[in-house]
């Protein structure tokens, strides 16, 4: 069994890899002046069990490339199998057509994927369940829940897990089952498909402790710092965030440390360089989890 990484989160794979006792193996990616990049396996794959970390978090297309690029390298190279490990998988909101004329973006990476060799995906907290239907290949799918549920009997009872939106009710039921069925409510949440301007009106329960938003992925912090408010006002007391993917676009870091949020939980599904750390932000690792599926798989 070998290990490979691309350049999207090489400290994940760095933990998975130790975590399995194992050293990541070796490939060259050349970019040239024109930025195309050329990819060369270094380490002997021949008949190998072949697993490849690359989150294809922004930038999302070059991730996809090079992850492509990667697989066709192995298999040319007589791997046995190659599986990508996409902890943060690229394009997941974009699921099915929302308005008329629009592609479906993640079905298209889904066939690529398929077509350019992958055998299997293994991935984290997808948007919608409904996800692995789209994949013509196996597609496994873990949770970083676990983890968070660990954290959060931390934090002590008197506290109640809000999901910023209705999509989100499986999850933090879930959740909930970990942490002797804590109590959950849902915000009524509206986003605005064309500007993607977000509307918060209701929050039903007892919310009058201490409240913990949970999300599959925080983007701009818009959704996270609007919940956030809603509950400051409703009477929340201490205000946490967990959420698995740290996508953190745009002003995202600064959003979210001057937000109502006390402090923020995210994993390393994706890589979070310096410049967008920021004081209330606490980041777990899934490479145990990964190291588990590898064991696995
Ligand atoms: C939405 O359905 C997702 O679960 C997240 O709530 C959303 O993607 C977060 O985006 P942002 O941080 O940009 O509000």
């Amino acid at each position: 069994m070998k290990i490979f990484s691309g350049t999207s989160n090489k400290p994940l794979a760095q933990k998975v890899a130790k975590n399995l006792g194992v050293k990541l193996s070796d490939l060259e990616i050349f970019k040239f002046p024109d930025g195309e990049k050329r990819v060369r396996i270094l380490d002997k794959v021949l008949g190998e069990d072949v697993f490849v970390v690359q989150p294809t978090s922004a930038p999302a297309d070059e991730n996809y490339m090079q992850l492509f690029f990667i697989v066709d390298a192995l298999r040319r190279s007589g791997a046995k199998s190659t599986k990508a490990i996409i902890p943060y998988l690229g394009y997941q909101r974009q699921d099915h057509v929302f308005r008329e004329g629009e592609a479906v973006s993640l079905e298209v990476v889904a066939t690529l994927l398929k077509w350019g060799g992958v055998d299997e995906v293994i991935s984290f907290d997808l948007h919608s369940i409904k996800i692995p239907e789209i994949f013509k290949i196996k597609l496994t799918h873990l949770s970083a829940l676990p983890i968070f549920a660990k954290e959060i009997k931390k934090i002590g009872n008197d506290t109640t897990l809000i999901s910023p939106d209705m999509g989100g009710i499986r999850r933090i039921k879930l959740l909930s089952g970990m942490l002797n069925n804590m109590p959950f409510v849902a915000i009524e949440k509206d986003r605005d498909l064309a500007t993607g301007a977000i509307t918060m009106s209701k929050v039903n329960g007892n919310i009058k402790r201490n409240a913990i938003i949970v999300d599959d992925m925080i983007s701009t912090g818009g959704t996270t710092a609007a919940a956030a408010d809603l509950l400051k006002r409703k009477g929340a007391k201490k205000i946490y965030a967990f959420a698995t993917h740290a996508v953190f676009s745009e002003n995202a870091s600064k959003i979210l440390q001057k937000s109502k949020i006390d402090k923020v939980y995210v994993t390393d599904t994706v890589f979070v360089p310096e410049d967008k750390k920021f004081p209330k932000l606490k980041i777990l690792s899934v490479s145990t989890l990964v190291a588990g599926s590898i064991k696995s798989a």
